[in-house]
């Protein structure tokens, strides 16, 4: 029997090779993320035979499960959450181990328990001194595993690399996420540390970069001159599920608008970079998050909270009702926020982005809103209100859809909308993408920062947010809920376009 957990790519995806030996050490082994998340994309990662021989996945956390408990836990969240092969399942269990510990537990106690499992590996497997921790805890434990980890002496890379790889929300505000880097960089120096935003691994965020920088005909439309606007949508028809204790704390807006929404505005925004690596595509975004204008919260941002209504024809109940929020909670679960750029490339071009939970659907795009041309020559009931648009398709159906007028068949000149579409199913005949973690897992295993948020992006993202939090946390909506679930958020937010002639598109 092939001894290897690594079995050969999957149809439509290209090819990769294996990153060098390396174990991975969850930490929140336990919960959601491991379970949603980190354990299936490894998984797939193995289906692309792209995991590393030896590999290990050391998973730590509170629970006191042993290797097997975990191996058991986890063939549960493979068989939910991926194609499930009992075979390539059987190998791949075997990378897998448990330490039971507290994260804030001492030195020489919890963390000595898993430096000793580590060093178990090196001996029985052969494996090497690279570790890869991912701290998929609780944001409040970043800064006490990281003390931890330099006092027991896992954090040096005396013996192999060792790199950090950071869940968000990255801090509260600007000022924690800083303090939060102190403690974090005093002991992993910037290049070995990934705040990790999932959304950077998917499959369309990079071809937006293709799409312009690697074909003559978009990049010389992408500006002012041609771009009306761009409309930013992250829709999710799923409520807060379980989450309500980190919601509360969070938000709409710490939650998808700093980390996410930015990222997308900023692929989208992006001036070409010299070369496609870490430290100058990373400049680049960071030069268009210092461009945004301080934002008007008054007049560009719109909140909205859901209350009862129907998703996809089941009743849903309002956020209030949900398990564990208060009844009275001013917890906002959606936001749309107009922002400028203020560069040559995107002077007077509104920036419309908008999230919430409890829409109508899950749907993610970047929709590019082109002028309409300087002169119309076709009789004024023929002058289609409909734009041109690129959207950019994250989720579903990934791909990119443009729409734009055509002549209607028939005698008469009658102008309607028409699309045209690349869709990743067809064109590279994959019928599922492998999960955005997957491939940022890869990249931290090779070493590439690329698609990772560095210390002074995470910064310069608060300074736009922190307006917005301090501002609607310090006056209690009166209006809450304004948005029944299943509708596209409140009132206000289809205002936001509809005062300058624009509207949300249809999707
Ligand atoms: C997470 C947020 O970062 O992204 C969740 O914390 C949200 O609230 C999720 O549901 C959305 O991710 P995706 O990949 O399902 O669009």
């Amino acid at each position: 029997m092939d001894e290897r957990y690594s079995a050969p790519g999957m149809p439509g995806v290209g090819n990769g090779t294996p990153p060098d030996p390396c174990t991975v050490v969850i930490f929140g082994a336990s919960g959601d993320l491991t379970r949603r998340e980190l354990i299936p994309a490894l998984y797939e990662l193995g289906g692309q035979g792209l995991l590393p021989e030896p590999f290990a996945i050391v998973g730590f956390a509170r629970s006191k499960w042993s290797d097997e408990e975990f191996r058991e836990r986890m063939q549960k969240a493979v068989e939910t959450e991926c194609a499930f092969d009992k075979e390539r399942w059987e190998r791949f269990r075997r990378c897998l181990y448990y330490v039971p510990g507290d994260f804030g537990g001492s030195a020489d106690h919890d963390y000595a328990h898993l430096r000793a499992k580590l060093d178990g590996l090196v001996a029985e497997k052969g494996q090497t001194g690279n570790v890869l921790f991912h701290l998929a805890t609780p944001p409040s434990f970043f800064g006490t595993i990281v003390q931890r980890l330099q006092a027991s002496g896992l954090a040096s890379d005396d013996s192999g690399w060792r790199r950090l790889v950071i869940e968000k929300p990255f801090g509260v505000d600007r000022t924690s996420a800083q303090a939060l880097d102190r403690e974090i960089l005093s002991v992993f120096e910037e290049d070995r540390v990934y705040r990790i935003d999932h959304f950077l691994g998917k499959e369309t965020v990079q071809n937006m970069l293709v799409v312009r920088f690697a074909n003559p005909s978009f990049e010389p439309i992408w500006n002012r001159d041609y771009v009306d606007h761009v409309q930013i949508t992250v829709a999710e028809d799923i409520g807060i599920g379980t989450r309500a204790g980190f919601y509360e704390q969070t938000g709409i807006v710490r939650d998808m608008v700093q980390n996410h929404l930015l990222q997308l505005l900023c692929m989208a925004a992006i001036e070409p970079p010299g070369q496609f690596d870490g430290a100058a595509l990373r400049d680049e975004t960071v030069k268009v998050l210092r461009a945004i204008r301080p934002v008007d919260v008054a007049h560009d941002c719109v909140r909205g909270q859901y209350g009862p209504g129907h998703v996809d024809g089941k009743k849903a109940r309002g956020y209030r009702e949900e398990d564990k929020v208060d009844d009275h909670s001013s917890t906002p679960t959606f936001a749309a926020v107009k922002l400028m750029i203020d560069n040559w490339r995107w002077a007077g071009v509104p920036w419309y982005l908008r999230t919430g939970k409890r829409l109508p659907r899950k749907l993610t795009e970047v929709a590019m809103h082109f002028r309409q041309t300087p002169h119309m020559m076709f009789p004024s009931e023929q002058r289609n209100p409909q734009r041109h648009v690129m959207a950019f398709r994250l989720q579903p159906e990934e791909g990119i859809i443009q729409t734009f007028s055509a002549k209607q068949p028939g005698p008469r000149l009658t102008i309607s909308p028409v699309t045209m579409a690349f869709r990743y199913a067809t064109a590279f005949g994959v019928a599922e993408l492998p999960r955005a973690y997957a491939w940022l897992l890869l990249d931290v295993m090779e070493g590439d920062q690329t698609l990772f948020a560095r210390a002074d992006w995470i910064s310069e993202a608060w300074r736009i947010i922190d307006p917005i939090v301090a501002a609607w946390e310090a006056d209690t909506p009166a209006d809450f809920p304004n948005y029944a679930a299943g509708t596209w958020g409140p009132e206000g937010a289809d205002r936001l376009l509809t005062t300058t002639g624009r509207e949300w598109r249809i999707i």
